[in-house]
């Protein structure tokens, strides 16, 4: 079968692999008809999360046919349409019952403290192969997949394998109650639906953050109050328009390949710290391999968190949802203490939310195929990567189809 292989830092290939086959009990086989390419896929290959073993079938994103079940999963058959969330849960142990999915005690072979088990990811996640591939094996697919009704595409559900509850899980996360004013730092696929999720919560205004004038577009097509960091500073920009207060929720949407300004005025005070950027880069990348423009780290690692920071009102609340590696140690500790913020983070736990999620899809409150701007077959994947890498105009969230 064909798949998206990681073969090291900067390189990524279309092979042809055997066919995955049940291994366990609560095993199952999908076929996958899509699967998507994420902001967390590209810190791997720009080496800002490192940690993949070469060989590892990249991809987490998947909605597919079951093929085939082992004996343990009872609610599946053959022929079901599913979509795969992105962690892998084991569904009895404390965690997994209290909502906790990616914190799952069991899923993950390295040991219950090792952290979240997720498709395609490092060797500390499991590894497990992903699902940028025609065929994936399902680890605890009795817990995991959720059946799609006729009703919902593939296009609208391949959102809901991680994007939609990630950003729904953002908003959660930071708190956000009706008339909350709201700032989203990037505007990638995360951004874009941690904003629609900030106003199902009930935001009154929404601020968004990018530099990608197409990706601020869409954030304003969504009703936010769009700033481009290359043509003001951001903080100021923040408190200027909320009366001198700040938000009071801001989630961070960027993780660790966050770029610093380079015009204007944010780029002034940015520029003091670029010795210390540079530290972080090299903390969180020892080893990168960027070619013609592509699989460079972001130049900014802390910036986000800074800007967040810093924009909240006193005693606000930061969601951080971007990724960051655990070799991260940069966080602006003092000034979120002195401003007595709330800040909370991690992994989604997908499960928890895709059911509700998929309702609201369902119902038509939420079309997430309005964000979906590439289809493309997966035996291009690897162009697509290298559009999706460099945020050109258009390329803002890619479906794989299979061919
Ligand atoms: N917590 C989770 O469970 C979870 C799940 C999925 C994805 N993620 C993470 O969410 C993040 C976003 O994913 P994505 O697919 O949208 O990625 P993406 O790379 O497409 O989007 C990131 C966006 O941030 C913008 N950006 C860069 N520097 C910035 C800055 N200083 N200020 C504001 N914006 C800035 C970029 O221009 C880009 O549009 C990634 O870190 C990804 O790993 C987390
Ligand atoms: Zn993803
Ligand atoms: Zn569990």
């Amino acid at each position: 079968m064909k798949a998206v292989v990681f073969h090291g830092i900067g390189d990524i290939r279309l092979d042809n692999l055997p066919e995955p086959r049940i291994q366990q009990p609560t095993d199952a086989i999908v076929r996958l008809t899509a699967s998507a390419i994420c902001g967390t896929d590209l810190h791997m290959i720009r080496g800002t999360v490192p940690g993949m073993e070469p060989g590892t079938i990249l991809g987490h994103e998947g909605v597919g046919i079951v093929e085939a079940v082992g004996k343990d999963v009872r609610n599946l058959r053959p022929g079901d349409r599913v979509v795969i969330p992105s962690t892998i849960a084991c569904g009895y142990c404390a965690y997994c019952r209290a909502g906790y999915y990616a914190q799952c005690d069991v899923a993950n072979p390295n040991g219950a403290q090792a952290g979240t088990a997720f498709f395609g990811g490092p060797k500390s996640s499991g590894p497990f192969h992903g699902l940028q591939a025609e065929f994936a094996r399902i680890p605890f697919a009795n817990v995991g997949p959720v059946k799609l009704p006729a009703d919902v595409s593939d296009d609208q559900a391949i959102l809901l394998s991680d994007i939609f509850p990630t950003g729904y899980f953002g908003a959660e996360l930071a708190e956000i109650r009706p008339g909350n004013t709201v700032a989203v730092f990037g505007c990638g696929p995360v951004g874009q639906f941690a904003i629609a999720s900030a106003r199902l919560l009930g935001a009154g205004r929404i601020f968004a953050v990018d530099i990608v004038p197409d990706r601020l577009e869409r954030a304003r097509e969504q009703g936010a109050e769009v700033i481009h960091f290359d043509g003001e500073d951001p903080v100021e920009a923040l408190r200027r328009l909320t009366g001198g207060i700040g938000v009071d929720r801001a989630i961070d949407a960027v993780g660790v390949d966050a770029e610093r300004p380079h015009r204007g005025p944010a780029a002034e005070e940015a520029g003091d710290k670029i010795r210390k950027f540079e530290e972080e880069v090299k903390e969180v990348a020892p080893e990168t391999h960027p070619s013609n423009g592509n699989w460079a780290p972001g130049d900014g690692p802390s910036q986000v968190l800074h800007w967040a920071v810093q924009g909240l009102a006193k005693a606000g609340t930061l969601a951080i949802i971007g990724v960051y590696p655990e070799s991260a140690r940069f966080f602006p500790v003092g000034s979120a203490m002195n401003r007595n913020l709330t800040v909370k983070m991690g992994n989604c736990n997908h499960r928890k939310y895709l059911p509700h999620l998929l309702e609201l899809v369902q119902a038509g409150v939420v079309d997430p195929a309005s964000l979906l701007t590439k289809q493309e077959p997966l035996p291009s994947a690897i162009d697509a990567y290298r559009a999706f890498d460099k945020r050109q105009p258009g390329w803002l969230k890619v479906e794989l189809r299979a061919a």
